[in-house]
């Protein structure tokens, strides 16, 4: 199928990507003329591992072009909709963009009407598609489906090629015999239903996801008030078929584009149709003051920072992305620096973004260097490159040999035979 994609950030580019991969002939729109640059020389403006090599691949091969004019996709029969749905300042998701795009396909459709299907895959309030189908009722033969988009950054193109579930929001046959034939040959449960079912599908499994991890935050609070080991507890939880060992992780909070904002989005949704989703509310509430928790453990080894050499290692929301949208690193550096502290941060592929909000932190190219004469590190982003360490060698170049473990990934008991003192979240 001829495909427009329009929007190629972290969805939008994995989206096209995998299309094309997927046998279709596909466009990806961007009003930001410096990606589609990029792109068409097969470069990727995000790190998401794998990615730029398949952009290259269907770049190729001629599946896969770009183009900072919609016009160039008149010939589409179907436009993905993947821009940014930013929270705004009062916490509800703003379309602006999803609604620009809808106007710009709309006087496509209309210079040269034929079968078409906009297919929102940008996360929305319940309500959207169908609002987006009235302001397109006048149009004939272009039809409007939700398809929420799952994929985990880091794991994006992977996701996009093998999801979870396709859920597929749509009320007329032929629209969801349109995006049955654009997920052709993709292994994956489907769900076909409405729009709003669809539209909250999403929400709800965000926020559930969310639960799940400010659960085990606030409890790693308790465990650590126990002394008991929040690892083993995860563990021995997860084993359990009705819990499973998914998002089990106590750590420093969670970050990115997604769970933050499409949170509250929720809440205010809620909000507007009069109920209260209380435990939505606590689970951003402890979601705010894990970090808060998490240096208060730092002061019991460190009681003032001021003039100390404080060493961070990853910044990024989570490992494989460059994405700091909403990370924890950001409220950590803040108040580090606060503090007084003397921050060295380390992290393989996202400080030159940190670095414009956090001038004054000196950043690494290892994480040793931002170890060496630290006072203490603190773990936030479980890179690889910041967990498999040389133990002994860090313990010689530190000033004084404290470990905070802020993702519960460094290995506990190796590190203090080693020497150090370990504080992870929540273990004895
Ligand atoms: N990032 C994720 O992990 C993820 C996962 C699932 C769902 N989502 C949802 O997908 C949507 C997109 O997220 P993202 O992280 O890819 O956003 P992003 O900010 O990385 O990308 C959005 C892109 O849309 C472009 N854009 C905006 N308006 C445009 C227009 N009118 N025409 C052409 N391009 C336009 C922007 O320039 C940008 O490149 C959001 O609703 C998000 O909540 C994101």
């Amino acid at each position: 199928m001829k495909v427009a994609v329009i929007g190629t950030g972290y969805v939008g580019l994995t989206t096209a990507v995998s299309l094309a991969m997927n046998g279709h002939q596909v466009i990806g729109i961007d009003l930001v003329e410096a990606k589609i640059v990029k792109l068409r020389q097969g470069i990727s403006p995000i790190y998401e591992p794998g990615l730029e090599e398949a952009l290259k691949q269907v770049l190729t091969n001629g599946a896969l072009a770009f183009s900072t004019k919609l016009q160039d996709a008149g010939d589409a029969d179907v436009f993905f909709v993947c821009v940014g749905t930013p929270e705004a300042e009062d916490g509800t998701a703003d379309l602006r963009y999803v609604y620009s795009a809808v106007a710009a396909i709309k006087e496509i459709h209309q210079a040269s009407p034929k079968s078409r299907v906009i297919v929102i895959k940008s996360t929305v309030p319940v309500g959207t598609g169908d609002k987006v189908a009235e302001l397109l009722s006048g149009c004939q033969e272009l039809s409007v489906a939700s398809n929420p988009e799952f994929l985990r950054e880091g794991n994006a193109l992977f996701d996009a090629l093998t999801p979870s579930r396709i859920v597929i929001g749509a009320s007329e046959p032929k629209t969801r015999e349109v995006m049955e034939e654009l997920y052709k040959g993709v292994s994956a449960p489907r769900v076909v239903t409405t729009r709003a079912n669809a539209e909250l599908i999403k929400y709800a499994s965000n926020a559930f996801l969310a639960t799940r991890i400010s659960f085990m935050n606030e409890l790693s609070r308790l465990s650590a008030a126990l002394g008991t080991d929040m690892v083993t507890i995860a563990h021995g939880m997860g084993l359990d078929s009705r819990i499973g060992p998914e998002f089990l992780r106590a750590g420093v909070g969670y970050g990115g584009s997604c769970f933050p904002k499409d949170t509250i989005a929720l809440l205010q949704l809620a909000a507007q149709n009069g109920i209260s989703l209380s435990i939505l509310e606590q689970v951003r509430k402890v979601n705010a003051t894990q970090p808060v928790w998490f240096l208060e453990q730092l002061q019991k080894f460190v009681p003032d920072c001021r003039g100390k050499r404080i060493a961070v290692l990853g910044l990024a929301f989570k490992p494989d992305t460059d994405d700091i949208r909403e990370a924890p690193s950001l409220s950590i550096l803040k108040a580090l620096e606060e503090k007084g502290a003397a921050v060295f941060a380390y992290d393989p592929i996202a400080a030159d973004t940190v670095r414009q909000k956090f001038p004054n932190v000196s950043y690494t190219n290892t994480a040793d260097e931002a170890m060496q004469g630290a006072h203490a590190a603190l773990l936030i982003t479980e890179w690889k490159e910041c967990v498999q360490l040389d133990w002994a060698k860090i313990y010689q170049s530190m000033a004084q040999p404290v470990l905070l473990d802020g993702r519960n990934a460094w290995p506990a008991e190796l590190v203090k035979q080693a020497g150090f003192q370990y504080c992870g979240v929540g273990r004895s």
